[in-house]
């Protein structure tokens, strides 16, 4: 007989027919009701089990997270709460589990519990609603980008340069790390390596999207991206996946339309495809809102906040405004700020972009055109001569979602602004022919894919958000 998932009879009016489904048993009431789940919704669908005619061994087996097949009727249900129930013929237990072992007890965990079982936390309704949402986000990207126009294009994994030139990298060899061989200066010998070069993961797919853009004008790499830097915070990985879209002709502001009028989109998307598991998270942030002191709490519930960011603009402020706006803030006069805003040029910290999502604009944020100093050699350098034509997407609650930027097409430009920082000509000497050969306007974003999820949850730490996350010290699983 066919399978049917739990979601497909949910929304069923096939009353009285034959029904067969199977998926683990989330609980097992008064020997009678089984609220089963298969992961293909967050609700359960139960089924009653006639236990005065069914062997006493059997129903022994009927436990929490056993997997079953179940075979029965389909019924109008009594109980409230749900509109349907199963009213099992035929239960057949396919893997038993052990319910004193099985550490995922009917009863709330803790989230710092739940990442060191990582393996069994997908199995509560917080990770299978949060890992749904993030399923449907990406499926919303794909959408959003090739509805649009632009061509996926998988750049390398392993590189051999530093896009961001932050030195933040994992580095790739096949040498025995006890017995590389050294050269005549004594350092560790990269020809000799699997590659003949010293290597690395990608920290971005920038560079090479770029050289595709000039072609196929409009592009986009969905993939996995890897920083070796120490940040133990609740919006850092070390492993995470990048959205980043580069279009040959698009300047600055074409290119911020471009971040806004995708997130809008892709959370248009969740809005429209995943109502249960956000409801049920919206339910759950406002449990947890509960917990915390009133002047900590978010104005806003989840479902307000994505509809709020989904229909509202953007606000646009230069970085020199925004530089203004927290030199005379409250915080900063009265020394709050852990970095204190000084002197116009200063890196913005986490504290800052929050304060002025927060606080101050409450609403998201792009900033642009930031000091040339504090970013990466590509962007596009303004007329002034300090200010770079960079920009940064800022959300509440997360910080730094997108960043961003024009890139320099100038070849002589381009070249000064490397000398400048050391970068090797030779070893970007494919980058540098892209200006050399029809050089043209270009630009693009990256959107960190775990930033998005986190807001689009509610849920407020990024190892929440990715199956098994990677950070310093934690490579389990
Ligand atoms: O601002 P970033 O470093 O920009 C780039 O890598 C550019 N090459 C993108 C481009 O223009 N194509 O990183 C982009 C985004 C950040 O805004 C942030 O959302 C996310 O990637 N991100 C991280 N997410 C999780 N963990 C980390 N360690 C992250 N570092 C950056
Ligand atoms: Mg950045």
């Amino acid at each position: 007989m066919k399978r049917s998932s739990v979601k497909e009879l949910l929304h069923s009016d096939k009353f009285l027919q034959e029904v067969h489904v199977k998926g683990w048993v989330r609980t097992f009431r008064s020997n009678r009701f089984i609220a089963l789940n298969d992961g293909s919704t967050i609700n359960n669908i139960q089924c009653v089990v006639d236990f005065e005619n069914t062997e006493e061994e059997l129903l022994k087996r009927i436990t929490t997270s056993a997997a079953v097949s179940i075979t029965g009727t389909l019924t109008e249900s009594q109980g409230k709460g749900q509109s349907v129930e199963i009213t099992v013929t035929k239960l057949e237990i396919l893997g038993d589990s052990n319910p004193d072992e099985y550490p995922i007890q009917p009863k709330k965990h803790s989230l710092e519990f739940l990442r060191e079982n990582a393996h069994l936390r997908i199995r509560t309704n917080t990770f299978s609603a949060v890992m749904r949402v993030r399923s449907a986000l990406s499926f919303g990207v794909h959408k959003y980008f090739q509805e649009n126009g632009f061509n996926y294009v998988n750049t390398p994994i392993i590189t051999g340069s530093d896009a961001e030139g932050a030195g933040e990298m994992f580095h790739v060899s096949n040498f025995d790390t006890n017995k590389a061989p050294l050269n005549e200066a004594g350092e560790i010998d990269y020809t000799q390596d699997f590659f003949g070069k010293e290597t690395n993961l990608t920290v971005s797919g920038q560079l090479e999207a770029e050289t595709y853009a000039m072609a196929l004008g409009k592009v986009y790499t969905f993939g996995p991206t890897f920083r070796a830097e120490n940040s133990n915070t609740t919006r850092h990985l070390a492993e995470f996946w990048m959205i980043e879209p580069e279009v040959a002709f698009n300047d600055l502001d074409a290119n911020m339309d471009l971040s806004e009028d995708f997130i809008k989109s892709v959370l248009g998307y969740v809005l429209e495809n995943c109502k249960d598991d956000l409801a049920f998270l919206d339910n759950r942030l406002t449990q947890e809102e509960k917990t915390k002191p009133q002047a900590e709490r978010s104005e806003m519930g989840l479902l307000e906040k994505l509809n709020f960011v989904a229909n509202n603009n953007f606000k646009r402020v230069s970085y020199t405004e925004a530089f203004d706006i927290l030199r005379n803030s409250k915080p900063n006069k009265k020394k709050k700020f852990q970095f204190p805003i000084t002197e116009w040029g200063v890196d913005l910290q986490s504290e800052h972009e929050r304060y002025l999502v927060e606080k101050h604009f409450k609403c998201p944020v792009i900033l642009f055109d930031y000091p040339a100093k504090i970013k990466a050699f590509y962007m596009r350098l303004n007329d002034d001569g300090k200010t770079v034509r960079a920009m940064d997407v800022l959300f509440p609650g997360i910080g730094e979602m997108v960043g961003g930027s024009q890139r320099e097409e100038r070849l002589d430009v381009l070249k000064a602004k490397m000398a400048d920082l050391n970068i090797d000509e030779e070893e970007l000497w494919w980058y540098l022919d892209t200006r050399k050969f029809g050089t043209a306007v270009h630009s693009g974003f990256g959107l960190g894919f775990e930033r998005l999820v986190l807001f689009t949850t509610g849920m407020s730490n990024i190892r929440d958000v990715i199956p098994f996350p990677r950070t310093p010290q934690n490579a389990e699983f």
